[in-house]
């Protein structure tokens, strides 16, 4: 599903559409205060019922406020939203991504094909944010649904209004290239979504690898895949532990895009646990469902990869992920059972249930050898970084201060909600065997800590590292933002904005007189980065149609 968006000067009560959403900045609402082209045309036409409502609702324009009233007469649509935008001067990325979201939600609540966007002064400059918000606010997963349930209609076609507070103006010249930039971002979020959201029956490792070929042949993106036989030859030993358990074996996959003359590299690590059944050491059966989504990860770099397809960075990029199911079975792993890895480094299974850090171990052995400046992982990793953060947003790790620096920038360019948290040394202790260098889970308490401690064992030495737990909003207990319930794709638009960032200083480092760039050099050097803050809309992360050659 892609979204046909047009932009637009002009005056969205002018617009032929089946639905008019129109975002209103705080203050703005009030008819006596304000002129309001974008308001004032309906309340003519309705006779006043617009102010009445407005009026009644108590609507001011406030963050998160919402009206809705049927429309009549000469203005072509049946239905026209007022969504309040709050301060401008507040306006984040994540606001306004959210604001473009209700306004597809409220589309799609209304069978709408055709939805017509007013935007307000001042988001002019969102545009990316705004594509980006209509693609991840229209998805739906409803492929299973028959009859009744089957929605008919889809949102093909959104015309996006610019309106001035005093008459219409002229559309940026770059709208086009944001507006496709946010689209080619939001494909990648979706198609995550798609894939975490189908049920443990369809996705299982193989399937996963399928949907890796398929996507990858489609974005132009390299994929390897290893099979089984192929797993145990390279000694990927606790991906075979945990896998082996199950009808449907472990398979392994590396996807890469690598432009010639790169000066950056990245790799993205996901866990690709198609089911967590717990293993022997089983789940309680309530919310046993919500462990399809365990392979979340996976999605991610799988849905990201779609997107570095699309907008060919000169920076390398690499996606792997490790995929088992983990199940009960006269072969599965047992507790106490002590297994070799890929790193070498021996691990007695205390719990089967934790089994994400396992298979992401010989992973993360895996990638260290391409030596990146970045090993990113992401994982439905554990219950205790949803205790800790909640379900909107997930908890990360970094290997250094520097790196935690850049990511955190990266972070504020998403506008996802990420939380750093401490590899605290001392809870080191919770993962020492008697039997083994390492067993694979601690106590309880710092449960999300241990998790990290363990996975750094295996990272070696690259420049890097962060580990992202994304457990808690990978899987959406209710509608949040731009996320739907269910598959969210959390944690990709974040790892785009990090390549995105990487690919920028790497090309002011091409400036004459530049630092020198080698690909050696560890944490990015301070003057290497843009200011704080930067609008996301002015990102150099175009389309291009070949990539730079190195100097
Ligand atoms: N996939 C789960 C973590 C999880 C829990 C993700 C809830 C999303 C929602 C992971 O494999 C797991 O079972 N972790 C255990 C680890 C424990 C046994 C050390 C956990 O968190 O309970
Ligand atoms: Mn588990
Ligand atoms: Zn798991």
């Amino acid at each position: 599903m892609s979204l046909k968006i047009s932009v637009r000067s002009a005056l969205p009560s002018h617009q032929k559409g089946d639905i008019i959403v129109v975002g209103v900045v705080a203050g703005d609402a009030d008819s006596k205060k304000r002129d309001r082209p974008m308001l004032d045309d309906f309340d003519r036409t309705l006779g006043g019922a617009l102010d009445r409502l407005l009026k009644k609702e108590e609507f001011t324009g406030k963050k998160d406020q919402q009206v809705s009233i049927a429309l009549s007469g000469r203005i072509k649509a049946d239905r026209l939203v007022v969504i309040g935008l709050g301060d401008m001067e507040k306006l984040g990325v994540a606001d306004v991504r959210t604001f473009a979201a209700k306004a597809a939600r409220a589309a799609n609540g209304d069978k709408a094909r055709r939805l017509v966007l007013g935007l307000p002064a001042g988001l002019e400059s969102h545009l990316r944010a705004i594509a980006e918000g209509l693609e991840l606010g229209a998805y739906r997963f409803t492929k299973y649904m028959t009859g009744d349930r089957k929605p008919k209609v889809e949102l093909a076609q959104v015309d996006v209004c610019l309106v001035g507070t005093t008459g219409t103006k002229g559309i940026p010249n770059d709208a086009h290239a944001h507006v496709t930039l946010g689209q080619s971002t939001a494909l990648g979020v979706n198609l995550a979504r798609d894939l975490s959201n189908e049920p443990a029956n369809v996705i299982y490792p193989d399937t996963l690898a399928e949907a890796a070929i398929k996507i990858g042949k489609e974005a132009g993106i390299k994929v390897q895949i290893f099979n089984y036989d192929e797993i145990q030859k390279r000694g990927m030993k606790l991906l075979q532990a945990v896998g082996q358990g199950s009808e449907h074996k472990p398979c392994f996959g590396h996807m890469s895009w690598k432009p010639a003359g790169a000066k950056r590299r990245i790799v993205v690590v996901g866990k690709g646990i198609t089911f967590d059944s717990g293993g022997l050491s089983i789940k309680p059966s309530a919310g046993m469902g919500e462990m399809k989504h365990d392979m979340s990860g996976a999605a991610n770099v799988i849905g990201m990869m779609a997107t570095i397809g699309r907008l060919k960075p000169n920076v390398e990029v690499h996606g792997i992920f490790a995929a088992a199911e983990n199940m009960p079975d006269g072969s599965a792993c047992r507790p106490g059972d002590v297994w070799g890895s890929l790193d070498g480094k021996s691990v007695e299974i205390t719990n089967t249930d934790a089994e994400g850090r396992l298979i992401l171990a010989d992973a993360l052995a895996y990638a260290r050898v391409l030596e990146p400046d970045w090993l990113i992982d992401n994982a439905t990793l554990t219950g205790a970084a949803v205790v800790a953060l909640g379900n909107g947003c997930s908890g990360w790790y970094a290997s250094n201060d520097a790196a935690a620096e850049e990511f955190q920038l990266a972070v504020n360019g998403s506008g996802e909600q990420m939380w750093r948290m401490p590899l605290l040394d001392d809870l080191k202790d919770q993962l020492k065997s008697d039997s083994a260098d390492l067993k694979n889970s601690g106590d309880r308490w710092g449960g999300s800590i241990s998790a990290a401690l363990f996975l750094r064992e295996f990272v070696g030495n690259v420049a890097n590292w962060i580990h992202c737990d994304i457990a808690g909003p990978a899987m959406g207990d209710r509608v949040r933002g731009w996320d739907p319930k269910g598959g969210t794709g959390h944690g990709v638009l974040t790892f785009l904005h990090l390549i995105e960032r990487a690919e920028q200083a790497a090309a002011g480092a091409n400036h004459p007189g530049a630092p020198d760039s080698k690909r050696s050099e560890k944490a990015p050097k301070k003057t290497e980065k843009p200011k704080k803050t930067p609008k996301t809309d002015k990102s150099s992360f175009r389309k291009k149609k070949s990539p730079r050659k190195r100097k």
